[in-house]
């Protein structure tokens, strides 16, 4: 089976690549730095041919909200043109989980956009919505410092691990379509606060972390149920900590 995992040189992009040739299929890891490009449409077409199914896994380069929106409605839509056009039997994304429930951030906005457009194209498709990836906690720390302190919302988060979701993608990937959205999240959840409290400690970081209900989360008030998946998601086996250490120990994998 031919897949094109759009994307392919990012974070998941790279495990799901991986996974999926170990699996034996014939997988193009397509992204601008390999010469495919779904704002331009350089090389789509030619990546495209043949292919079975594509995985879309691109980010935006940047998060600001009208540029996150552009990126996200001017991808998709060349993306699933070309899709249609050449025959592709099912498209694979990888969201969000709470998407809806976060759109007074720019960035959940784009990928609204982006869902929507799947939902009404004519390509076959399953959406996955992942929770936030371990690897993004030093980015919740960054948006919320303020000054020497850290003041985050205690609403639940059930985070997880990329190894996790790039698993999950590629079982989404060689299944068939559900023409609808599926979701994957991490095996604990906890209170934003304190994960992050273990992810500092673990880390050496002496900042103070100030529990706060009305702290925002990326522009967004969060409550129990914004950030955790709703009934019968997949539940990914990497623990916060089984993770930390394994990073603190060998930095990139
Ligand atoms: N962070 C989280 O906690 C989280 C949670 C759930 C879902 N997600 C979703 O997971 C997805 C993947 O995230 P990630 O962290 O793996 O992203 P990433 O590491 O930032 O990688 C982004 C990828 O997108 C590619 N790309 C950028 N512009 C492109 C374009 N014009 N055409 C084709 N490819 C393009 C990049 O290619 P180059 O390397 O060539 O630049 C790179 O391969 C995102 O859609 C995100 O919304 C994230």
């Amino acid at each position: 089976m031919k897949i094109v995992v759009i994307g392919g040189t990012g974070l998941i992009g790279t495990k799901l690549v991986k996974i999926l040739r170990e699996g034996g299929h014939d997988v193009l890891a397509a992204s601008p730095n390999t010469g495919v490009n779904t704002i331009t449409r350089e090389g789509l077409a030619e990546a495209l041919d043949g292919a079975d199914v594509v995985v879309d896994v691109a980010n935006a380069p940047v998060w600001e909200d009208q540029a996150v929106l552009d990126f996200f409605e001017t991808s998709g839509r060349n993306l699933l043109a070309a899709e249609a056009a050449a025959g592709v039997r099912h498209h694979v994304a990888l969201s969000v989980v709470g998407t809806e429930r976060l759109l007074d951030s720019g960035y959940f906005r784009g990928k609204m956009a982006q869902e929507n457009l799947i939902v009404a194209s004519n390509v076959p498709y399953t959406i996955l919505r992942a929770t936030q990836f371990f690897e993004f906690v030093s980015g919740i720390v960054q948006s919320a410092a303020v000054g020497e302190e850290i003041h985050l919302s205690p609403a639940l988060i059930q985070p997880i691990s990329s190894h996790d979701v790039a698993a999950a993608l590629a079982d989404v990937a060689v299944g068939n379509p559900l023409n609808g959205i599926t979701e994957v999240a991490g095996p604990e959840a906890l209170p934003l606060d304190e994960l992050v409290r273990r992810f500092l400690k673990r880390t050496g970081d002496q900042r103070k972390v100030v529990p706060d209900v009305h702290a925002r989360y990326f522009g967004v008030a969060l409550n129990d149920q914004s950030l955790t998946p709703g009934k019968n998601p997949r539940i990914g086996s990497v623990r916060f900590e089984a993770w930390l250490d394994q990073s603190m120990a060998q930095p990139a994998s």
